[in-house]
């Protein structure tokens, strides 16, 4: 799909935030060894070898400026053979201290658990015990609602129907299950971002009838922000928010306004080479403060 790019709306960073005013901690992995390598999503199909690394490095690092503008960044060492390693929403779900580290679905990914735990027990987190045989790939699947105590939680193509309760159990807050139906979107972060004020960023297309009634329920329909198709192919829904900034990939001048009207500040952030991997900004990271 082609369309003529959308002028980037980028304000200038604040100059000289220092991290003691950032609010929120943020994981990432530099991309040295990302690549695609194998095929575990719809985007990659064909892709294999096909992500530029300069490319995708200095997409990264704007990325990873415009951030730390707003937030403090954290950094895990990439490691070799760990070529989807730089898509740390998939590390675990950190919350209050404690960390489930992902347990992978794709055996792809397994070796990652490893390099993930590591650094998450010299950090100080406390792990919770999650069983060997439920697939659950992190806060790529469970997104914190940031107006409502509560947990949506995506399954079906990656995570295990069973981790919602799982969850709540683990960390005592409640869960919502939400199924995905589009392999497109096999991440719940791939097609649903939580933003504050109750607002919800979303393609409703990837949920289930149940679901997507759910998800009006609990938001409120005054508070959701549907996205178009084009949109969501172009991973808006992708979208980091740090301080009333939200990052995304691309989004078409309607889904701007939109999200100028809530009260933010849209920062179009290219990730074209992370694309081919299936992941765009969301993805890239991990909020480590969770509360
Ligand atoms: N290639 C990676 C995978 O399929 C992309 C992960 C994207 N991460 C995310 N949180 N949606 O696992």
């Amino acid at each position: 799909m082609k369309r003529a790019a959308a002028p980037l709306l980028l304000e200038p960073a604040p100059q000289g935030a220092a991290p003691a005013l950032a609010t929120e901690g943020i994981l990432m992995c530099a991309p040295d060894h990302f690549g695609v390598d194998y095929v575990i999503n719809p985007w990659m199909e064909r892709q294999i070898g096909k992500a530029e690394r300069e490319l995708a490095e200095l997409q990264w690092k704007y990325l990873a400026e415009q951030l730390s503008a707003r937030a403090r960044l954290r950094f895990i060492a990439p490691q070799a053979g760990a070529p989807d390693m730089v898509f740390t929403a998939n590390a675990g779900l950190a919350f209050a201290g404690m960390v489930i580290v992902s347990r992978f679905r794709a055996p792809e990914r397994r070796p990652e658990e490893r390099w993930f735990r590591e650094w998450f027990r010299k950090e100080g987190f406390k792990e919770a015990p999650w069983p060997e045989d439920i697939a659950f790939e992190g806060a790529g699947d469970a997104l914190f609602d940031r107006a409502q105590p509560l947990i949506w939680c995506g399954h079906g193509w990656r995570t295990s129907k069973e981790a919602p309760a799982l969850i709540e159990n683990i960390l005592g807050r409640s869960t919502v299950g939400l199924r995905l139906v589009d392999p497109r979107f096999y991440h719940l972060d791939t097609c649903f971002c939580p933003l504050p004020g109750g607002w919800l960023l979303y393609y409703p297309q990837a949920f289930d009838h149940d679901s997507q009634q759910k998800i009006a329920t609990l938001a409120g329909e005054e508070k959701l922000i549907p996205v178009s198709e084009e949109d969501a192919m172009f991973f808006a829904c992708n979208a980091v928010e740090a301080r009333g900034a939200v990052f995304l990939n691309d989004a078409t001048q309607a889904l701007q306004r939109r999200l100028h009207e809530a009260g933010f500040t849209p920062v179009l952030t290219p990730l074209s080479e992370f694309f081919k991997a299936g992941g765009a900004a969301k993805c890239l990271t991990l909020k480590l403060d969770e509360r």
